[in-house]
């Protein structure tokens, strides 16, 4: 039996005074949570988090890593740097950096086995469009998106990956995958896992990500090989990021 694992994604948003209330909020609630939880905020904030939640239940991290060294490279953020801050995950591969920065499943394995090299747990994010969906496309789609990952980091950090399915039209649209068809790919996912290494598989927490709100997360998260949730929207607001960990739990 897995643990759960639900982790809120800010995205581009936040304020310390917002910030210091949400995550006030959340820590008076997550007092018995039985399942883990984390926030990836916006870098700006990493120091705050680590000054609110060190010593919480809470963890933290960031939504994106560079795929370099420190050196010379305006504007990136190192995986180093991250871990300087106290987090334990960084996303990589979310489908708004693919669509609006051009990562490519290449570099998101880069940045992978960045995260990974500084001690940090990578949540690979993988998906289709609707319109590959539509095509029948898929497993293919997510499939070679995960294949670049076990390239990279190979069968021995196979079990220090988190995956996390998010279907690109169920984000932010209010529209969610069902149970039945998330598992589905979840189940693929897991597949592609064991394939690469077959014990450590077993561990590895898939999330789901796309419109998880209170009133679906336990639906979806009774399913065998969906492990938690990936939160958008839901994230900003104490009371229903507190309800899918409950839902979690
Ligand atoms: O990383 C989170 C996902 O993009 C889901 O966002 O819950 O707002 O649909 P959402």
């Amino acid at each position: 039996m897995r643990p759960k694992l639900v982790v809120g994604n800010w995205k581009m948003n936040g304020s310390r005074a917002a910030n210091a209330m949400l995550l006030t909020g959340i820590l008076e609630g997550l007092q018995d949570a039985k399942a883990a939880s984390a926030v990836c905020v916006p870098a700006p904030y990493l120091h705050q988090c680590q000054d609110i939640l060190t010593g919480s239940a809470l963890a933290w991290g960031a939504q994106d890593v560079s795929c370099q060294q420190p050196g010379a490279y305006t504007g990136e953020v190192c995986a180093s740097m991250l871990q300087d801050f106290g987090c334990r995950y960084v996303i990589v591969g979310h489908s708004e950096r693919r669509a609006y920065h051009g990562e490519t499943n290449e570099l998101v394995a880069r940045k992978a086995q960045s995260a990974l090299d500084a001690g940090l747990t990578p949540i690979v994010c993988v998906g289709e469009t609707l319109v590959q969906r539509e095509a029948g496309q898929t497993m293919e789609v997510v499939g070679a998106q995960l294949d670049a990952v076990l390239a990279q980091v190979g069968p021995a950090a196979v079990g220090k990956l988190v995956v996390a399915y998010e279907p690109v039209w169920a984000i932010g649209t209010g529209k969610t995958a069902t149970p039945a068809m998330a598992q589905e790919v979840h189940a693929a996912l897991r597949e592609k896992l064991r394939a690469c290494n077959a014990e450590a598989a077993e561990n590895v927490l898939v999330l789901y990500g796309g419109s998880m709100k209170p009133d679906n997360a336990a639906d979806l998260m009774a399913q065998p090989d969906i492990d938690g949730g990936l939160i958008g929207g839901a994230a900003l607001k104490a009371a229903d990021f507190l309800a899918i960990i409950e839902a979690a739990s």
